[in-house]
């Protein structure tokens, strides 16, 4: 890959494939999730709905409301904002969003963590200084040059969004759907952030640029070990 020029890939928000389905690996089975079976109005967003309590989302053929990630939604509530030179893009929100509200999920290539290991060295190369890659389950999602807008979504230690992880109809065994949830509510013109919850890896290892105050770890997820 030393062959690849870097990239002025961080000055604009629209070098890559904005789409919101996964892409899930070529060749890898696709798993079904049985209906939930619930009587009655099947509105199913409560933990009374079994499938709902095990975060996993009914299929289309259950016709229930259990869809969080599959039901065409109409209303967005977030944008693309420059978050600061020293953070970049970040997401923002564009109306008032409450408190357990689902917001957006993350999407983008689906890959091993073998693949995952080796786009870590070659995005490196290639100068791409943000790092989007996040664990799902057995797999990461990877939206560096295909994904949705969540991939702009950065880092807090003190956020307003928690990431939900949900076992998907027709996905990968192992592999968790991430759905971003807000913890608190959060005001229009706010940034949208989640917590990383990196470990420590001096290969990778960023500075945090929060607006947490104290609450700021002074790192990107896990700080470095003393001595
Ligand atoms: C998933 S991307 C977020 C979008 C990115 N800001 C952009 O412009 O495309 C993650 C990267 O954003 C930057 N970032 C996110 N949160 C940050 C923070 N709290 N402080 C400093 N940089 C941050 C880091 O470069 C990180 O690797
Ligand atoms: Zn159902
Ligand atoms: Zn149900
Ligand atoms: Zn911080």
């Amino acid at each position: 890959m030393a062959n690849i020029a870097p990239i002025a890939f961080d000055n604009n928000p629209n070098d890559f494939k904005d789409d919101s389905l996964l892409k899930f690996p070529i060749g890898v089975k696709l798993v079904r999730v049985k209906g939930c079976g619930c009587k009655g109005l099947r509105k199913c967003t409560t933990d009374k709905c079994s499938n709902f309590f095990q975060k996993t989302e009914c299929q289309s053929r259950c016709a229930c409301g259990n869809r969080k990630f599959s039901k065409t939604r109409k209303v967005f509530k977030y944008a693309v904002q420059m978050a600061g030179d020293n953070k970049g893009w970040g997401l923002f929100a564009t109306k008032r969003i409450e408190a357990g509200e689902f917001i957006i999920a993350y999407v983008g290539d689906v890959i091993t963590k073998e693949e995952k290991d080796r786009r870590f060295e070659e995005y490196k190369n290639r100068g791409i200084k943000h790092n989007y890659m996040i664990q799902a389950g057995k797999y990461h999602i990877d939206p560096t040059f295909y994904g949705n807008k969540a991939r702009f979504a950065n880092h807090c230690c003190d956020p307003n969004v928690i990431v939900e992880k949900w076992t998907m109809d027709r996905a990968p065994q192992g592999f968790k759907a991430l759905a971003f949830v807000a913890c608190k509510p959060i005001e229009e013109g706010q940034e949208i952030t989640f917590n990383y919850k990196f470990d420590y890896n001096k290969e990778n290892a960023q500075p945090c640029h929060c607006d947490a105050g104290n609450k700021c770890n002074k790192w990107i997820g896990k700080a470095p070990p003393k001595n």
